[in-house]
């Protein structure tokens, strides 16, 4: 060892593990860890497995997502600069026949309204040459029911100029007055807020607008604090928040064995969104981490009643601000080793 270097004594500090305990021999414990790697792996795997469509959409919110995902193919076709009559005909028939199914399995619903406009928008598309597609309209006329004049679907014409009067917003302003709070004042629950804050984030970009995720809001003191001591990471300051949030995506949303990390994937997009809607509310936010072994997942699936096919994928604390507060300065790496432009390729 070089002299003066420092030893750290093995602690946890602010939830974390400092220095991992030192019992056992090398041997020992780099055995345990693959031990503890395949089980949490298969714990994340036979998840996937039971409650992704990878064989058939049987399940109402497995065929809610299929009616998502085919109606999002439905409508880029559409809005393609180059969009040709006749595409997609299988999906559309697809997408009329699970809608038909959900309507009579599980009720009419925002999956069936939006298979509905939809496959509308299409039929309309296709009017020029709609032969072949009279089993659709049958379908269309068969469920007026399922129709809801709130629900949009097919192709809408935006200008640049609109997309630029709206987003012209100081961005990069914004997202660097935004820090992890960890200091909190005392108010009333922002509910509305929230409300204001997930509508905002539900305008985040999902794998073919299957919008997986959900927010489950805990601003109840009770609840807040029997909720935040399942999560380490806000020890010190969790008894100043004003709310916690559990971010998840639901495993039912996916298909192929290739989209087994796309509720990471999504779900993660999502909470930045949250993270930043909160932020423009005037509200602090610190996300925090759900990164847990099996056991601490099924203790909070055992306290919450989260279903097996909720993914958690992170938690949230949010709060007011106080006047004035400490962050931390967490410098960003420079530019140069976040961005490398044109990499020369390998292959
Ligand atoms: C997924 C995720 C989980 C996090 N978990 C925690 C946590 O448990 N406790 C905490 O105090 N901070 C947590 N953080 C906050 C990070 O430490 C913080 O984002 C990072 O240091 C950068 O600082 P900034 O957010 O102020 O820019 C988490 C951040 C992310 C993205």
């Amino acid at each position: 060892m070089t002299i003066g270097m420092v030893k750290p004594a093995a602690a946890v500090e602010a939830g974390r593990k400092v220095k991992a305990e030192t019992r056992g021999s090398q041997g020992v414990r780099r055995f345990g860890a693959a031990l503890r790697l395949a089980s949490n792996l298969a714990y994340d795997g036979f998840r996937y497995w039971r409650n992704a469509y990878l064989l058939e959409a049987s399940r109402s919110r497995q065929r809610a997502a299929r009616m998502m995902a085919d109606a999002h193919f439905l409508e880029y076709g559409m809005s393609l600069s180059n969009a040709k009559t006749g595409l997609g005909r299988a999906r559309a028939e697809r997408l009329a026949s699970d809608m038909e199914l959900h309507l009579r399995e599980s009720g009419p619903d925002s999956a069936s309204a939006i298979a509905r406009k939809t496959l509308e928008s299409y039929l309309m598309f296709n009017a020029v040459d709609n032969s072949g597609l009279k089993d659709l309209q049958a379908v269309l006329t068969r469920h007026p029911a399922a129709a809801r004049h709130d629900v949009a679907a097919g192709v809408e014409t935006v200008s640049a100029a609109e997309i630029h009067a709206k987003s012209a917003i100081d961005f990069l302003g914004f997202v660097r007055s935004r820090h992890s709070i960890r200091s909190f004042k005392p108010g009333p629950q922002p509910v509305e807020e929230l409300k204001r804050a997930v509508i905002a984030a539900q305008e985040t970009p999902s794998s073919c607008n299957r919008q997986s995720c959900h927010v489950f809001a805990y601003t109840d003191p009770a609840l807040l604090e029997r909720v935040r001591k399942m999560q380490a990471g806000n020890r010190t300051f969790g008894h100043q928040l004003a709310g916690i949030l559990i971010v998840t995506s639901n495993l039912n949303a996916w298909e192929t064995v290739g989209e087994r990390y796309q509720g990471w994937v999504d779900g993660g997009l999502f909470a930045m969104t949250l993270a930043y809607a909160l932020h423009a509310e005037g509200l602090g936010t610190c996300m925090l981490n759900w990164s847990v072994e099996k056991e601490q997942d099924r203790a909070l699936r055992r306290l919450t009643g989260l279903d097996d096919s909720q993914l958690v994928i992170t938690m949230m604390g949010f709060g007011w601000l106080p006047e004035t507060l400490d962050v931390c300065v967490s410098q960003r790496l420079p530019l140069s080793e976040t961005l490398t432009l044109n990499p020369p390729l390998t292959g």
